[in-house]
């Protein structure tokens, strides 16, 4: 395994076992929805967000220990998003993480409230975390409410877009909203944690916004490039959805083009951190050269 295989193993770890202590066990009733919840949550999932949060938050010196419990919050409502993304009413979609989805293995109404308790979960998390103080606890909740509110907003954006043409400006606002905002929420609250400096915090929130973006090109690319069974999610099921994606705007050769911008924008801004910043930059490689 390389570095950047042990952290993300490393990171996988910690935050499963801080999830496993904050999530309702299967015996707490109403049984049927604490299952839902673990049968999305535990489905394996690469805790992308979450690792941003520990990366971000170690980069600028934070514990570990102030850092664990929002991660783990952010993954709640990156899993939250998934449940209901997946429903009839929006992607439709019989397949996450390698399993059935939470609405196929259980019921619609199931699944709509697995997603509700899970993002009430994650700011539960933030606002009863001891280690931080009442101040940082209250920024973090804003942060995160406002990418939340904007994730959402995305979301919309994306099901309004289907089968129709929209400009590239709407594409990428669409992109930025429905996955960015969460991404650039998770490495800023690492930054928030660790009482980064202003300066620091836009830097941060620079590099997350174009690796956001990055996130969803990379999404849109493997939807096109790969197999449902290495994706663990139905592939294809962007063109079949008429969806808004940089493929079908561009093309397969120009959108890997396009990644590739991206990506170098993403770790220009990585200049101007004053700090060992070699790791979130292999991040936007990684992100850039994903193969799930
Ligand atoms: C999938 O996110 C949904 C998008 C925002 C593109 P991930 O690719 O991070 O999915 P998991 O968490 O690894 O399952
Ligand atoms: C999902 O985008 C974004 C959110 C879940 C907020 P997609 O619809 O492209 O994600 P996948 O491809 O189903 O994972
Ligand atoms: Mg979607
Ligand atoms: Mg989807
Ligand atoms: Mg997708």
């Amino acid at each position: 395994m390389n570095r950047l295989e042990i952290f993300f193993a490393d990171c996988t770890r910690t935050v499963d076992r801080k999830l496993d202590e904050l999530v309702p066990s299967v015996q707490t009733e109403p049984k049927k929805l604490h299952e839902a919840i673990r049968w999305s949550l535990f489905a394996g999932g690469k805790r992308f967000r979450p690792a941003l949060v520990l990366v971000i938050g170690k980069t600028f010196s934070a514990a570990e220990e102030k850092l664990l419990q929002t991660a783990a919050a952010v993954e709640m409502i990156h899993t939250y998003s998934l449940i209901h993304d997946d429903l009839p009413a929006m992607d439709d979609d019989d397949l996450r993480r390698g399993r059935l989805t939470c609405h196929k293995k259980f019921d619609e109404a199931t699944a709509i409230l697995a997603g509700d308790v899970l993002q009430t979960l994650a700011f539960q998390a933030i606002a009863e975390d001891k280690n931080l103080t009442m101040k940082i606890r209250v920024k973090l909740i804003t942060e995160l409410a406002q990418s939340a509110a904007k994730m959402a907003n995305g979301q919309q954006l994306d099901l309004e877009a289907e089968g129709k043409k929209i400009s590239v400006e709407e594409l990428k606002n669409i992109h930025q909203c429905k996955t960015g905002a969460i991404i650039s929420a998770s490495a800023k609250a690492g930054a928030i944690i660790a009482e980064a400096s202003a300066d620091e915090l836009k830097a941060v929130s620079n590099y997350a916004s174009k690796l956001g973006l990055l996130f969803q090109i990379t999404d849109d690319l493997l939807d096109v490039t790969q197999t449902s069974e290495v994706l663990g999610k139905t592939a294809g099921k962007d063109a079949a959805s008429e969806k808004a994606t940089y493929p079908a705007f561009y093309g397969l050769e120009e959108t890997r083009k396009l990644a590739e911008t991206v990506h170098a924008q993403s770790c220009q801004e990585l200049e101007k951190i004053d700090k060992d910043t070699d790791l979130l930059c292999e991040i936007a490689d990684f992100i850039l050269y994903r193969k799930t």
